[in-house]
């Protein structure tokens, strides 16, 4: 199955109104600065951009899906003066320079790029600036998907290595998926760094 070909749409649209999961908050507690330029990678239905914008934030919202960037425009309403957006996939688009990167279970799909991406995520943030997203492990039911790149915990030290502050959190269970919560085995790492 090629996750990246089958469209995200009804995902992204299906999505929409949802709350802003906890992820977001416990990256932006890795940030001491002001509010500056956040970039969310794979922002889907936008739900954490407007989060991100309505905290003050200038936004650029990079996703795969065009219907992202319809969605992304609706959701951010009167925000949308502080909101980019880029249709594009992880490897071909440029990440501006950031104070903050934000990848919510979108990075995955880069499937062999990733490397490269994470590449770019670091050229884009500067010292002190933070990032904050999802990478699956081994044991997830999608690892061995096309276009779908598992890690581990060694290439998540070694991607990071040098950055002055690390913070690793790990789920290997099943849980619900989707917007009809079938069941999958979900192994995945929420890292939060700071430059
Ligand atoms: C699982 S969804 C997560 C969306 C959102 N971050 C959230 O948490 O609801 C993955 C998102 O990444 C986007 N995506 C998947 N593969 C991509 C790629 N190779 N390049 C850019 N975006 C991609 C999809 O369009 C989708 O919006």
């Amino acid at each position: 199955m090629a996750l990246v070909e089958d469209g995200w749409a009804e995902f992204i649209e299906g999505t929409r109104g949802r709350p802003a999961m906890p992820f977001l908050g416990l990256a932006l507690d890795f940030v001491n600065r002001p509010p500056g330029l956040a970039v969310e990678l794979g922002a889907g239905s936008g739900v954490e951009t407007r989060a991100l914008l309505q905290l003050g934030w200038r936004v650029h919202a990079i996703d795969g899906d065009s219907h992202s960037a319809a969605v992304l425009a609706e959701e951010a309403g009167a925000l949308g003066d502080r909101l980019t957006t880029e249709i594009g996939y992880f490897g071909d688009v440029e990440i501006p320079v950031a104070d903050f990167v934000f990848a919510q279970f979108s990075l995955p799909f880069a499937g062999d790029r990733l490397d490269e991406v994470m590449g770019h995520v670091g050229q884009a943030l500067g010292p002190g600036s933070v990032f904050g997203g999802h990478f699956f492990g081994p044991n997830d039911d999608w690892a061995g998907e096309d276009d779908v790149r598992a890690v581990d915990r060694p290439w998540i030290d070694h991607t990071f290595e040098g950055w002055s502050m690390l913070d690793i959190e790990e789920f290997d269970d099943d849980s619900p998926y989707g917007l009809e919560g079938a069941m999958k085995h979900w192994h995945w790492y929420f890292v939060r760094a700071r430059r």
